[in-house]
């Protein structure tokens, strides 16, 4: 079965016929007290919200089936909302086995080998000099290998992508390493090790299936987030492994800052360079990959659809450009 739609190449006032990966999808009640489907549909270049208008009872039984996941059939008209392209559904089905379908094409990756990304990283902890700092980095590794390979960043943001969190990593290493040439009085220890572990509790904070698809949090994520979590995780960790205390404490306070903002989960700014560092590789490296992906399906001379990411902006795609020479 050929795809003829793609996601980041929609334009409004426009009609579909095609399948979507289901990456959300909820009945709800609206304000007209008519139930409506709110669904996420994603493929391997982006997601859509659609909604279903004036579900009915029976419909809402079979609506009920459909469960993240799942690959749908959908009829519906491309409108915008709010600066937003929506999909109007006309029709929904799941996908039965005749439809021939398979995953791989509906899901979005990281643009690289997960094992050789996976392997990238592992070398940057080998070459941690401190014996403390590379024990926890490298069993932080070898324990969670299997889940860094398709878990992805986030649920919606950036790297929302089977295989993202391990490329948010990859990329943050590549550019510490340089911070650490230009700025040479950072220690590249912290830097690595920093950015290595300062996601790590991504991985018990949103819950994914081995398609990096995310139905949502955990109970711990919910109530704690990755941030506290990776501070009880470090903690327990550096104890067991007999870490003297101020290392402990300087690599929990990287973790606690890296969101810098107390309206983003940090109740503390980064108190030493590395620990400054972590949070703009951290921060350079969402933005970018938002930027790329907004932009990826948008034609020169045009304007992106609202970015909600990226403060509502809407992004313009250049001409004069080295991808369109
Ligand atoms: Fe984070
Ligand atoms: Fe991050």
């Amino acid at each position: 079965m050929h795809k003829e739609y793609f996601i980041n190449t929609l334009t409004p006032e426009s009609s579909l016929t095609d399948f979507f990966l289901v990456k959300g999808i909820s009945i709800r009640t609206g304000s007209n007290r008519k139930m409506f489907l709110d669904v996420i549909l994603g493929d391997a270049t982006g997601e859509i919200n659609g909604k279903k208008w004036d579900v009915t009872e029976d419909e809402a039984i079979v609506l009920d089936q459909i469960k993240e996941g799942d690959l749908v059939r959908i009829k519906a008209d491309v409108t915008e909302w709010n600066g937003l392209l929506q999909l109007k559904v006309l029709r929904i089905r799941k996908a039965v086995k005749e439809d021939k379908l398979e995953m791989a094409d509906y899901i979005k990756t990281a643009p690289e080998d997960p094992a050789a990304m996976f392997d990238y990283v592992l070398n940057s902890a080998e070459h941690i000099s401190d014996p403390d700092l590379q024990g926890l980095t490298l069993r932080f590794l070898r324990e969670n290998r299997e889940k860094l390979l398709y878990y992805p960043a986030a649920m919606r943001n950036h790297h929302a992508e089977m295989g993202g969190l391990l490329y948010h990593i990859k990329r943050m290493l590549m550019t510490g390493e340089k911070m650490c040439e230009i700025y040479p009085f950072l220690d590249r220890d912290w830097v690595v090790c920093g950015v290595i572990l300062h996601d790590m509790e991504k991985l018990n904070e949103i819950i994914s299936n081995e398609w990096g698809i995310s139905p949502g949090y955990t109970l711990e994520g919910q109530l704690l987030g990755h941030l506290v979590q990776g501070v009880k995780r470090v903690d327990r960790m550096a104890g067991e492994a007999g870490i003297p205390e101020e290392k402990a404490l300087m690599l929990e306070h990287m973790i606690l800052a890296h969101h810098y903002e107390p309206e983003y989960g940090s109740p503390r700014k980064p108190l030493f360079p590395e620990a400054e560092l972590l949070h703009y590789l951290d921060m350079m490296d969402a933005k970018m990959y938002d930027f790329e992906d907004a932009l990826a399906g948008t034609p020169p001379g045009d304007f992106t659809q609202r970015v909600r990411t990226l403060d509502g902006r809407m992004l313009y795609k250049p001409t004069f450009n080295k991808d369109n020479e």
